[in-house]
C-alpha cells in the first residue's frame, strides 16, 4: 500500500499527533482510511523528530525533520483520476483559519 511514512525518521502512531491536532484526528478517525491503515504518517512522514512543539511551529524545521504534506499525485495511487482538488480538500477535517 503506497504510503510517504519512510522519511528516515521514527514512527510514533496517530495517538502522538491527537494532542494537538484533535479536529482532525478525530476526523481521520472515522475514515475509511484508519480502517484501512492509512495513518497520519502515512501521509505526512513518520513524525518522531518533527512532533515537538518547537518544531512544529516553525515549518521550514518541521519539513527537514520530515513533515511531508502529500500532493494528488500520492492521493492518484489510490483513487486515481477520481483525484481532484474537491476530494483533497476532503481529506480530513480542518480546523477554522
Ligand atoms: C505538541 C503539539 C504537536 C504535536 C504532538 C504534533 N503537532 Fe503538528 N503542528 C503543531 C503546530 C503548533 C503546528 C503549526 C500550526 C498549526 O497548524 O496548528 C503544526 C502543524 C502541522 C502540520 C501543517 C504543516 C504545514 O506546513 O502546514 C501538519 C501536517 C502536522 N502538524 C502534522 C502532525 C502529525 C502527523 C503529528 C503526529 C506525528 C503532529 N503534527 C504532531 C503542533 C503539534
Ligand atoms: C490520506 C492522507 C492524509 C492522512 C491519513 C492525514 N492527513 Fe493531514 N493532511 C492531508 C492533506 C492532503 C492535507 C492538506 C495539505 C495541503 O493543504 O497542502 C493535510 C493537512 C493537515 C494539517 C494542516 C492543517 C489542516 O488541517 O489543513 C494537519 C495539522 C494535519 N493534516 C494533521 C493530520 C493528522 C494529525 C493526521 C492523523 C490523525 C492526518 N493529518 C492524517 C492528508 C492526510
Ligand atoms: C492507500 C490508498 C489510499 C491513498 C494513498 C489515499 N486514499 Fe483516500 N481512500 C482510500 C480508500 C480505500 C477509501 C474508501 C473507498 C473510497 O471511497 O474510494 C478512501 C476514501 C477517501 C475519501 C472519502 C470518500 C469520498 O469520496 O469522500 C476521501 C475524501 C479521500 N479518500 C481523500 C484522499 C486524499 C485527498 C488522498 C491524498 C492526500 C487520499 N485519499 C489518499 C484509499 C486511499
Amino acid at each position: 500500500m503506497p504510503s510517504l511514512a519512510a522519511n528516515g525518521h521514527g514512527a510514533v502512531g496517530a495517538g502522538a499527533c491527537k494532542m494537538c491536532h484533535r479536529t482532525q484526528h478525530d476526523s481521520w478517525s472515522a475514515s475509511a482510511h484508519a480502517k484501512k491503515g492509512l495513518d497520519c504518517e502515512a501521509c505526512h512522514g513518520n513524525g518522531a523528530d518533527y512532533k515537538a512543539m518547537s518544531i512544529m511551529k516553525n515549518p521550514a524545521a518541521a519539513k527537514a525533520a520530515g513533515l511531508v504534506l502529500p500532493t494528488l499525485d500520492f492521493c492518484r495511487k489510490c483513487h486515481g483520476a477520481k483525484a481532484d482538488a474537491a476530494l483533497f480538500a476532503r481529506v480530513h477535517a480542518h480546523k477554522a483559519k
